[in-house]
């Protein structure tokens, strides 16, 4: 396994790499790597000839009271955890190395990138999708893995592909989850024994909103309510939002006619979580 610091290193391997005919995939990371960025390794080696992990935090995507400073950073353990999963290159620059002096290009996926998680946290989803476009520069990966995860993320992703179109294909692997349900997240870490507990909530508002749609309940309205109810019931949790939205566009839908995302993010203490579910009708 090569870790690659610079821009100029990462193209070259790609270029040789992509020049031998070879297939690769790419997994973009923050670091603070658990099960869920390994089940995206674990898809990117069965499905290319070699992969690529990026590791960066990219300051572009935290909001100015956000948690970039204290964003958790563990690159040596990052790096044998990799290394034990038969990553090929990590692609971990500087910051200076992505965003030159002076930088004050982005790139935006109007519309989308307000909704759910970009309405509280705006200039989030222009960070991601400037950081992702950069990346996909860079690395010139054939197919790049993101986690169902962060859902809107991957509809924004989708949407840049296609606008642009990147020559990259994007795979979305489902959410990787704590055996309790708690969906894994580099976040989970800021939570004390008490919150990690009250952070349950959120999975227990969709096992909700699921269990009644397989009931019969298709009106959003009913089964956001129901959801929030659920949520009400922990008032140490703050909900941000509760939505259920079409998964590509992210617009509010009346009704479960088509697959639709169940979307949840609510504050724990000081911890901003996220956690979905997809509901299709039969
Ligand atoms: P990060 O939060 O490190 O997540 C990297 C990838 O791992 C994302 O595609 C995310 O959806 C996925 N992931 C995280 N937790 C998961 C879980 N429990 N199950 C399955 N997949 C999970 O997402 C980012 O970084 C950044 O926004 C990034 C795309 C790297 C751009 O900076």
């Amino acid at each position: 396994m090569q870790i690659l610091k610079t821009v100029n290193e990462m193209r070259a391997v790609s270029r040789t790499a992509r020049g031998e005919g070879e297939r690769l995939g790419f997994v973009p990371t923050m670091g603070a790597l658990h099960e869920g960025h390994l089940s995206l390794v674990r898809a990117a080696k069965l499905q290319s000839d070699a992969v690529i992990v990026s590791i960066f935090v990219n300051p572009r995507q935290f909001g100015p009271n956000e948690d970039f400073a204290k964003y958790p950073r563990t690159f040596e353990n990052d790096c044998g955890l990799l290394e034990k999963e038969g990553v090929d290159f990590i692609f971990a620059p500087p910051v200076e190395a992505m965003y030159p002096a002076g930088a004050v290009t982005y790139v935006s996926v109007e519309g989308l990138s307000g909704k759910l998680c970009g309405k509280s946290r705006p200039g989030h989803f222009r960070g991601v999708t400037t950081v992702v476009a950069t990346l996909f520069h860079i690395v010139e990966p054939d197919v790049a893995f993101f986690g169902q995860k962060d859902a809107a993320q991957v509809a924004i992703v989708r949407r840049m592909v296609k606008d642009l179109n990147h020559p990259v294909e994007i795979v979305a692997c489902p959410i990787v989850r704590e055996p309790d349900g708690l969906a894994m997240s580099s976040r989970n870490g800021y939570l004390s024994a008490k919150e990690r507990k009250w952070a349950l909530a959120l999975y227990r508002s969709l096992m909700q909103v699921q269990e009644l749609f397989q009931g019969g309940e298709d009106s959003a309205i009913r089964l956001i309510e129901a959801g929030k109810r659920v949520l009400a019931a922990q008032p140490e949790v703050k909900v941000d939002y509760l939505e259920i939205v079409d998964p590509e566009t992210l617009d509010a839908r009346g009704s479960v006619a088509g697959p639709a995302l169940v979307a949840v993010a609510a504050y724990v203490g000081t911890t901003r979580l996220i956690d979905n579910i997809v509901l299709t009708p039969e």
